[in-house]
């Protein structure tokens, strides 16, 4: 008997639907052990339709996405950059899709190359000699590199160590990933400059720090002048510095962290490498360390044997072990690997002084009409707000979100970082034309208009969208997650 059940197409008796089931012997031993009572008696009602209906409702689907590759995307601390075409290709070939991971090394060294090669490259641009590919995410690659810490204070006795420092301009995940990590957390306050402050990260040093954890540029689109001088504060209290470096397209090729002081960073290859975005995977978020953490990064690891071949090792007694299954996520490396090459040395440090200058640009256009808390030359991206007088007129960021999309822009960020209130995070990346950044300069200054006269559109937005406005709260709690046909825009 055929220990696998084999589906068969039958009528069933509606006239015209078709559906699966599994005959007899077959349907015997599929039934063996299963109760009577939760047996269906009539067919799975699955929808039906011909390929033409199917293929049209597929478009019209994905003709209501909003993507990069239909417009802008100002997505503050996202990054949503264009990704090469071509990079795509590259991916796809059947000489790189092939390969499996657990194939003897001898047939892959070209994978290996590839990620020999995205290792050193990281290096070099970050200053930090030892580089994982493992992590998935760039909060993966926060809490692999925690637990690097980890086990290197266990090992040097220093295990009371227990509390990591967070400044509040932070991302998210950072003190999330401490907490994941078994650290406590304290908070570290920005000073009026957008900067953390220094005199409290003193006051909090103490012989229970195990480390720092700071974003650079931080969520305000700020770089962190005084960060050598913070370095070396935690350095002197016994703890380690962790830069979240997923904002490292506004420095690549400009500045290594690795030189002013940092000793482990991620690097988020989906935003500053150019690969696609993740929506939680696959992405890839390597991290980065000095030598003296080397010992404890993850397994198996991409070693040089003595006939100069490649080949992975699990041989380290200090790692941490293994952080999942085989070795990152080995496509999106490779398109990390593809954009580094074509791009070269002064392509690189094109990529930072272009998502500099179009974020600088796009800030002092918005300013005119918006409120920009921290108004100075900024990063990759930078925060702005309403006026007083557009509240005054009962207009909030949601409103102005809202009326971008009825506008055909993607909203930023909204209400992040916490440290402003009613935030509106823009980040236009160095890949947008200096049309599009107008355009959109151009909607934002409209929208002020129409805040400022109290426009009742701004309260109704969107009105051109196949989902209007939601109440997102009730949204949030009572997602509607089944297919209505009467629901179909
Ligand atoms: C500054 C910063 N840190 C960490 C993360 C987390 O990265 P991921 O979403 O890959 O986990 C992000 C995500 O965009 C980020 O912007």
């Amino acid at each position: 008997m055929n220990p696998c059940p084999v589906p068969l197409l039958f009528e069933d008796s509606r006239p015209g639907r078709r559906c699966l089931r599994v005959d007899g012997d077959d349907l015997d031993a599929a039934r063996a052990g299963l109760p009577e009572s939760e047996l269906r008696r009539e067919p799975v009602p699955l929808p039906e339709s011909g390929e033409l209906d199917l293929l049209r409702h597929f478009t019209r689907l994905s003709e209501l996405n909003y993507a990069i590759t239909t417009n802008f995307y100002p997505l503050g601390s996202c990054t949503m950059k264009y990704n090469p075409v071509v990079h795509e290709a590259i991916a796809a070939d059947r000489r790189w899709t092939g390969v499996h991971p657990l194939q003897d090394g001898d047939e892959t060294q070209g994978a290996l190359a590839v990620m020999r090669g995205l290792e050193r490259m990281l290096a070099e641009l970050t200053g930090l000699p030892a580089v994982s590919l493992h992590p998935a995410a760039g909060a993966q690659g926060e809490l692999t590199a925690l637990m690097v810490l980890r086990a290197w204070l266990v090992e040097n006795g220093d295990d009371a160590r227990r509390t990591i420092l967070v400044p509040d301009s932070a991302h998210g995940t950072n003190p999330a990933s401490c907490t994941l990590a078994g650290f406590a957390v304290k908070t570290v306050r920005s000073d009026e400059r957008g900067l953390t402050d220094l005199d409290h990260l003193r006051e909090l040093l103490g012989p229970d720090t195990a480390g720092l954890m700071i974003t650079n540029p931080n969520t305000l689109g700020l770089f962190e002048e005084d960060i050598r001088v913070i370095c070396d504060l935690v350095h002197e209290a016994g703890g380690r510095v962790y830069m979240d470096g997923a904002n490292f397209n506004a420095i690549v090729g400009v500045a290594r962290p690795g030189d002013f002081g940092v000793d482990m960073m991620h690097l988020n290859l989906h935003k500053t490498f150019s690969t696609p975005h993740g929506g939680g995977g696959p992405g890839a978020g390597p991290i980065c360390v000095t030598a003296e953490l080397e010992p404890y990064l993850p397994v198996p690891r991409v070693v040089e044997r003595e006939d100069g071949t490649l080949a992975l090792s699990e041989d380290a007694p200090r790692s941490i072990g293994r952080l999942r299954a085989f070795h990152g996520n080995f496509g999106v490396l490779l398109r990390a690997y593809a954009y580094l090459v074509r791009l070269g040395a002064r392509g690189v440090r094109r990529v930072a002084e272009n998502a500099v200058l179009n974020a600088n640009y796009l800030r002092v256009q918005v300013r005119e009409k918006w409120r920009v808390p921290f108004d100075r030359t900024c990063m990759h991206e930078f925060v702005a707000r309403p006026t007083r007088e557009m509240r005054e007129q009962g207009v909030h960021t949601v409103d102005v979100a809202k009326r971008l999309i009825e506008r055909g822009y993607h909203p930023p960020t909204v209400y992040f970082p916490l440290v402003v209130p009613e935030a509106i995070m823009i980040e236009p990346t160095e890949t947008e034309s200096r049309e599009t950044l107008d355009g959109f300069a151009a909607a934002m200054a409209e929208i002020a208009d129409e805040a400022l006269r109290g426009d009742e559109a701004l309260h109704e937005a969107p009105r051109n969208t196949p989902v209007g406005r939601v109440d997102e709260a009730r949204a949030v709690k009572r997602p509607i997650l089944r297919w209505r046909p009467d629901a179909e825009g």
